[in-house]
């Protein structure tokens, strides 16, 4: 362990967090998710995985260290820890809209004529941003979602965060984050049970929600017509990016549609790849 501290002692820490440390979890995060953790991350760190030594009957954080090593399930619990969930309904709705109006009149005559249509939530986090769209497309018709099941749509939702993954399958959440929405669609799609709003079956069933890492191999087959991949990349370095775009692109259509995150851009290595349709909505153009 060298001497200098990651975080400098404190009456509070009841763990000593060396930058050693730091660096050994910043690489490991890195390896297994593309996220980077810098160093002005270490505060997160420690009060993340801090939780995990206490569970595990720890009491330092080479052992821990050394504990992921062999541990495979520890070390998912780590990553899981440190990945950072924040989302919302209808978050950056510019992007529903825009599905709303561009794309879904085109997707649903396809749909009624028995054609296909492929969408894809990468990196879905606890689940709101596939719910919003399904409420988009659906608009205040219950019926309409119902009709979606029969048809061959399908909406795979997908991140690396098991623990979000099952918030997402569950559909329930509490009563401040479906505030988010608006009040008549929070009255036709919410159902009060306990402390909590679960969303409507018919929203539930056209999505199929899985654990999936982007870095890793991807099981899908078939491209996309629409990828939604927001607010991830944020933490991944240019190269991740580029290098994820150019698989996106690689699993979209033609002419497919990618949108991502208010503060994310496309690295000029993948540019030639797409064409910019709308704020930060993208065209498959290659
Ligand atoms: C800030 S949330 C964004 C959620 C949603 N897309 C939105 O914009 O509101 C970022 C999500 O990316 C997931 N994530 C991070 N690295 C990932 C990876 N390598 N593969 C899949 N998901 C990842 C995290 O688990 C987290 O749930």
């Amino acid at each position: 362990m060298t001497a200098l501290a990651a975080l400098p002692p404190d009456r509070e820490m009841e763990f000593a967090f060396s930058e050693s440390d730091h660096r050994a979890i910043a690489d490991m995060v890195y390896a297994e998710s593309g996220i980077l953790l810098p160093e002005s991350k270490a505060k997160l760190i420690y009060g993340r995985l801090a939780r995990r030594l206490r569970a595990c009957g720890l009491t330092n954080f080479p052992d821990y260290l050394a504990m992921i090593e062999r541990d495979a399930a520890e070390k998912a619990r780590a990553v899981d820890a440190l990945t950072t969930n924040h989302t919302s309904f209808f978050r950056e709705n510019h992007h529903f809209e825009h599905f709303r109006e561009h794309l879904w009149p085109g997707f649903a005559q396809r749909l009624a004529t028995g054609g296909r249509v492929r969408v894809w939530s990468a990196a879905c986090s606890s689940g709101e941003e596939p719910y919003s769209l399904m409420m988009t497309i659906a608009g205040q018709d219950v019926r309409a979602a119902e009709r979606l099941a029969s048809q061959d749509f399908r909406l795979l939702a997908t991140d690396l965060s098991p623990s979000v993954i099952a918030t997402a399958r569950a559909g329930r959440y509490p009563l401040d984050t479906t505030r988010a929405m608006p009040a008549s669609m929070r009255q036709l799609w919410c159902r009060r049970v306990g402390d909590q709003d679960e969303l409507h079956p018919a929203l539930r069933a056209t999505i199929a929600f899985r654990e999936l890492n982007l870095l890793r191999s991807w099981p899908m087959k078939r491209p996309f017509d629409v990828i939604f991949c927001r607010n991830v990349m944020i933490y991944f370095d240019d190269a991740t990016k580029t290098r994820l775009l150019s698989r996106f692109a690689d699993q979209m259509v033609d002419g497919g549609t990618i949108f991502i995150g208010h503060a994310e851009r496309i690295p000029p290595d993948v540019a030639n790849r797409f064409r910019c349709i709308g704020r930060t909505a993208f065209q498959k153009v290659s």
